[in-house]
């Protein structure tokens, strides 16, 4: 899983292919690298360790050229290092590429490509990709790359470049994103539309199997079988700011603080009062949803924990049974699909592998799939046979929180949409839900503004090594969100369980001084889950607890509390995550992480 970018044109390709690797950091950091055609040869320079390490050796020893492509890295084949680093070239360095995917078959190829005297010199499945172009050219690029793909198996995005045409280059996907921007006399490529954005709006979203070939002239699209494709021109209306920190520390807190505009963004059109519940294109007839047996919501990381809310919400809402699974486990256990299914999948990226996998095994078994994910144009959106678009902009901290809790929107719309075609809730009880999700960004500003209270509680407890988050029902389900934001970017152990569980085995890990996060804003659950939290507190637990404004008893029983403007209990973790996720930030930050690329963890998943 990494990101790959190229360009094309008459400015110097350096450092326009370091600026757009910049943008795409999110997919992995572990080493970076660039190849560029110099005075009619491929230069390569690449390196172990972030950008700034590859940056630091252009600027020592710069290449000049027009034409290049660049790539960074999150390791699956070999570790980190020099060599292991793209781009990757065939022995004479007459072709250099960068790929992000992998190549299953990679031991068969290179065993192939050894017995024909070939050699490798790194531990990469990307390697075979320069030697079978190599193995196949014949004076055309364009023909030995796609004679070498249709040997490929796996997935990739490729670019590549080559010193014996050296004003081309030469791209393809199979099961990674790739686009091309469009600029005025120069062209990229790359995995994502940050990385162009400087640049150009303007963008072609390549389908799989599809190559592209750039030169100074123009591009080029083609099929496999070489035929010329004609493309509608994608143009991106976010601004290239959506992309930048905007003034904030780190992308993280930027995101954070674009709740309340992702929440509004993503509810625009679709509640409103003065009509029934719009889900854009989406049409499912009251007899096709009378027709669905079963529902599984089925995601990766925090897609997943909000499945988890939004098994709860369509349940609730539209008395539909719903099963909720991690894609990874899902996708072999031999799962009950039927045309009587419908799954939604829910992918911030639409590139998580796993998920992907899900959607097209389900729609091969004749299930209707529908989409949550936030990225226009992405593998998972391209599929499924239904989108449900998140707006939360571009969402570039590795840690995931405005992607969240538009999910969590997502999920009150489908369930008020089921609910209003089967019936299941009156226009009062549905108009009443709307009403009061109209009012959820303001209240997550209200929310913010506690920010200084929890930086000052992570200043207390940054140091410790264990921490618990507790809640029932849906307060149970933001809880698994918060533990999981404090780990992937705080480092420090965290569990989150059901209240009502406790007393079945992690109570026996609390001990005095231990911290708990316990969320109380089930109003039917309340008074349970107050006795679960007694129950820490007796045994020396130092105990936190998010609640909603006018449960002043709440803070009688606990060390401290903050109280989150009141709502309805089914749209309360919407508001109740966000402290969580500034809990998370704060405790990172008093640790000196670093929030938006937290070690070993990749925004996309693209891999196995
Ligand atoms: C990675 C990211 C998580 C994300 C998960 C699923 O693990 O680090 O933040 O939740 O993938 O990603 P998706 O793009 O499918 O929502």
């Amino acid at each position: 899983m990494c990101g790959i970018v190229g360009f094309v044109g008459n400015r110097g390709a350096s450092s326009l292919l370091v600026e757009g690797l910049s943008k795409l950091e999110y997919r992995g950091y572990d080493s970076a690298g660039v190849a560029i055609i110099e005075d009619g040869e491929v230069k390569v320079k690449k390196c172990k360790g972030r950008l700034v390490n590859l940056e630091e050796r252009l600027n020592k020893e710069p290449i000049s050229g027009t034409i290049g492509i660049g790539h960074t890295r999150w390791a699956t084949h070999g570790e980190p290092s020099d060599v292991n680093s793209h781009p990757h070239t065939n022995s004479e360095v007459t072709i250099s590429v960068v790929h992000n995917g992998i190549i299953e078959n990679y031991l068969k190829l290179r065993e192939w490509l050894t017995s024909k005297g070939y050699t490798f010199h790194s531990e990469t499945d990307t390697e075979v990709i320069p030697n079978l172009v190599d193995y196949y050219y014949e004076g055309d690029l364009v023909e030995a790359v796609m004679k070498a793909t249709s040997k490929m198996e796996g997935s990739y995005a490729i670019g590549v470049i080559c010193k014996n045409e050296p004003n081309k280059l030469v791209a393809v996907r199979k099961d990674s994103p790739l686009i091309v921007g469009l600029g005025k006399d120069e062209f990229f490529i790359a995995s994502d539309i940050p990385a162009v954005l400087n640049h150009t709006r303007d963008v072609y979203f390549l389908e799989d199997k599809e190559f592209v070939v750039i030169t100074r002239d123009g591009v080029t699209l083609l099929n496999e079988d070489g035929e010329k494709v004609d493309k509608e021109v994608f143009h991106v209306t976010w601004n290239a700011d959506a992309a930048e920190k905007g003034g904030y520390e780190d992308f993280m807190l930027k995101e954070i603080h674009e709740q309340p505009k992702a929440i509004k963004d993503t509810m625009t059109s679709r509640i409103g009062m003065d009509h029934s519940i719009s889900i854009d294109k989406i049409n499912i007839s009251r007899e096709q949803l009378d027709n669905i047996d079963r529902v599984y919501i089925v995601a990766c990381g925090t897609a997943y924990n909000a499945g988890i809310v939004g098994k709860y919400v369509i349940e609730k809402l539209a008395k539909i049974p719903v099963e909720v699974d991690i894609a990874s486990e899902f996708r072999y256990r031999d799962p009950l699909i039927t045309e009587k299914t419908l799954i939604i999948v829910v992918s911030q990226s639409g590139e998580t592998a796993d998920t992907l996998a899900v959607l097209r095994d389900g729609k091969k078994k004749g299930a209707r799939v529908l989409a949550i994910t936030n990225v226009v144009g992405s593998s998972v959106s391209r599929e499924a046979n239904d989108v449900l678009y998140t707006w939360a902009g571009p969402e570039i901290a590795v840690a995931s929180t405005k992607a969240y809790v538009t999910q969590l929107i997502a999920m009150y719309i489908l369930g008020l949409y089921f609910a209003e075609l089967k019936g299941t809730l009156t226009k009062e009880q549905i108009d009443e839900i709307k009403k009061e999700m109209l009012t959820l960004p303001n209240k997550a500003e209200e929310v913010l503004k506690h920010k200084e209270t929890l930086q000052k509680f992570a200043s207390k407890t940054y140091m410790e090594r264990d921490m618990f988050f507790l809640g029932r029902g849906l307060d149970f389900a933001v809880s698994t969100e918060g533990s999981l934001k404090l780990k992937e970017i705080s480092y420090i152990h965290s569990e989150a369980y059901a209240g009502g569980e406790l007393k079945h085995g992690t109570i026996a890990l609390i001990e005095p001084g231990t911290v708990v996060i316990a969320t109380v804003t089930q109003e039917s659950l309340s008074d349970k889950m107050m006795s679960n939290v007694k129950e820490v507190v007796t045994r020396g637990a130092k105990v936190m607890a998010i609640a909603f404004e006018g449960d002043e008893d709440v803070h009688k029983s606990v060390d401290s509390v903050i109280y989150i403007p009141r709502t309805h209990e089914l749209l309360a973790p919407v508001l109740s995550v966000i402290p969580l996720q500034l809990i998370a930030y704060y405790m990172a930050k008093q640790k000196g992480c670093d929030v938006d690329k937290p070690r070993n963890l990749a925004k996309s998943v693209t891999v196995e």
